[in-house]
């Protein structure tokens, strides 16, 4: 059954799903492997991953523990282009869509949606 509500268990559910796909899709997976590694079980994947839901977390309470350099890593990603960046919109949405109902799914995406094009915008794509 989908989730109604946000809570953190179901973020972090959301995130390992989302990232499980990430990893082995070829379009976007290759930049995170080239910053990460392929061991999603190491400590560098680990730390990204708990940053990663704290973020998210972040976003949906507005609390403010996420406190990190959202857009920096993003300009260090090399040849990323357009398609990279509706590639990880395309597989987020695929994964909210099959863990939270649509209303719920939506307003994740928004968010994204809004972050991506503000990326694209700073790195001029
Ligand atoms: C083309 C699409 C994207 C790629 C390839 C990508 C890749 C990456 C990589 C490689 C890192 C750094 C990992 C590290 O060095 O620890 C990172 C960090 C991060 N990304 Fe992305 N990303 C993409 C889009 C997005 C979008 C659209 C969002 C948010 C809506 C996002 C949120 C974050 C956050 C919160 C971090 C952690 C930054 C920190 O260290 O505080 N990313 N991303």
């Amino acid at each position: 059954m989908q989730e109604e509500k946000i809570t953190r268990e179901n973020i972090r559910k959301f995130v390992m799903q989302f990232y499980a796909k990430i990893i082995k899709d070829d379009i976007v997976g290759p930049f995170f492997i080239a910053k990460l590694g392929k061991d999603m079980k190491s400590d560098m994947w680990q730390e990204h991953l708990e940053v990663i839901v704290v973020f998210w977390t972040s976003l949906a309470f507005g609390n403010p523990r996420y406190t990190g350099q959202l857009f920096l890593p993003h300009t260090r990603l090399g040849d990323v282009k357009r398609e990279t960046f509706e590639q990880w919109l395309k597989l987020f949405g695929e994964t909210l869509d099959r863990i939270y109902v649509p209303k719920v799914s939506a307003l994740f995406k928004e968010r994204a949606a809004l972050i991506a094009g503000n990326f694209m915008r700073n790195l001029g794509l």
